[in-house]
């Protein structure tokens, strides 16, 4: 503990802690204990809920701090309905975009845009903070299958009030009534990504939030940071690995040569886990469960075989992108779209987060340690024949 202490508060070492250990406050919403490779949300273990629970009872239970009643979630799930229904002025929005652009980046600006269409944006009342993590979450999923339908050329679907948020994703992106399995498959991966201690998004959102800016400006400020393929953006990365290595056989020298070149494979390692992600281990079982069942064990068993040889090669563990990768990949999810799925679920993470920020707020304002020069004389523009260089 002294030692981490004289880590975090020494100037000479601060630029090379990336903040691994600095305690930014006090949060009851999620906790890691990475030595053991435990997560809990309010007190219950990730696992317990994967099996048991939903993601909307999740939300539920992060911003409420309460497993609902059967009453309660239903009046949970219905307000979450009314709260789809896409701003006409978004919609617009959305079809502006270039056609091409990474998902993440056209997520980042709708968030941003709806913002500017909510008159209460700055009323800083409990209230109005839920409505607006019910209308983030309720929204970012439409705003996801909305944006990629348009990009394909075709006309975004009404959301379905009846659908939960994982059937209701499916039937807006595809088009199509959602299999009940495959939806579950999504649920349960929404359970497992809604909230992860103080991740790099999270940070982002609720240092945002500490200078009293608004949600729709913290959420947005989350994404830019998900979007990074050290964050969330390493599931993407992962799948192109696998369709780069091909098949099984290649696995083991594609490793190695990583390794030796001393590159990050991306879906191995944490900043806080030194034992295996228990969200990885819920998902390698799906993995393999829902390649069983669409016939396509391909990717699961590469994913497999590079969890062997990273352990051999270097004794680094599989993180929570591993395995989604090709549980998304074998559920017709485009790659552009891992990380913005992972979004979906992550936004009720942040809102809890910066609702707890804002019940107890202190701008969160931390220090660099300057090693740059000092005493350096101004030299006159006039005077300059070239860039003086500092
Ligand atoms: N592939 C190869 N080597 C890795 C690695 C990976 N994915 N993750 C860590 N390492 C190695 C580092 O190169 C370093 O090796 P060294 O000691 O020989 O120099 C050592 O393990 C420690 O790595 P470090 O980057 O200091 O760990 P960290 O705790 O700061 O990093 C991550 C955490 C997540 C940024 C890092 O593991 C990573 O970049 N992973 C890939 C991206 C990813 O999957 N992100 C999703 C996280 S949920």
């Amino acid at each position: 503990m002294s030692d981490m202490n004289e880590t975090l508060t020494n100037p000479e070492h601060m630029g090379q802690t990336g903040l691994r250990g600095a305690v930014v406050g006090d949060t009851r919403l999620s906790s890691i204990d990475g030595e053991k490779g435990e997560l809990i949300y309010r007190g219950i273990d990730i696992h317990d809920l994967a099996r048991s629970s939903t993601f909307e009872e999740v939300a539920y239970l992060l911003w409420f701090g309460a497993l609902p009643s059967k009453a309660h979630l239903d009046e949970f799930h219905a307000n979450l309905g009314r709260h789809r229904s896409m701003p006409p002025e978004l919609l617009a929005t959305l079809r502006t975009l270039p056609k091409k652009a990474v998902p993440m980046d056209a997520l980042r600006t709708a968030v941003s845009a709806l913002g500017l269409l909510d008159p209460n944006v700055n009323d800083m009342s409990e209230a109005a903070h839920i409505e607006k993590a019910t209308r983030l979450t309720a929204l970012v999923p439409g705003i996801l299958a909305a944006y990629h339908r348009i990009s394909e050329g075709l006309e975004p679907i009404a959301s379905d009030p009846a659908l939960d948020t994982a059937a209701n994703f499916l039937y807006m992106f595809t088009g199509k009534a959602p299999d009940a399995k495959a939806a579950r498959v999504l649920d349960v991966s929404l359970i497992l990504h809604a909230d992860h201690g103080m991740n790099a998004s999270t940070f982002a959102a609720i240092v945002t939030a500490s200078t009293l800016s608004d949600m729709y400006s913290s959420v947005t400020s989350a994404i830019g940071a998900l979007k990074g393929p050290l964050h969330g953006g390493a599931n993407e990365g992962v799948i192109h690995n696998l369709l780069e290595i091909g098949s099984i056989e290649n696995v083991d020298a594609w490793v190695e040569k990583k390794l030796v070149a001393k590159e990050k494979i991306m879906g191995f390692g944490h900043a806080v886990y030194k034992a295996y992600d228990p969200r990885a281990t819920e998902l390698k079982a799906i993995a393999k469960e829902v390649g069983a069942a669409a016939g396509t064990t391909k990717w699961v068993e590469m994913t497999e075989r590079m969890e062997q040889a990273v352990w051999k090669g270097k004794q680094l563990y599989p993180n929570v992108d591993l395995y989604s990768a090709s549980v998304y990949y074998t559920l017709g999810i485009p790659t552009a779209y891992f990380t913005p799925v992972f979004a979906i679920s992550r936004v009720a993470g942040w809102t809890a987060h910066v609702i707890e920020q804002y019940a107890d707020n202190k701008l969160l304002r931390p220090r660099a340690n300057y090693v740059g020069p000092r005493g350096v004389k101004y030299v006159p523009l006039g005077e300059r024949t070239a860039d003086v260089k500092l």
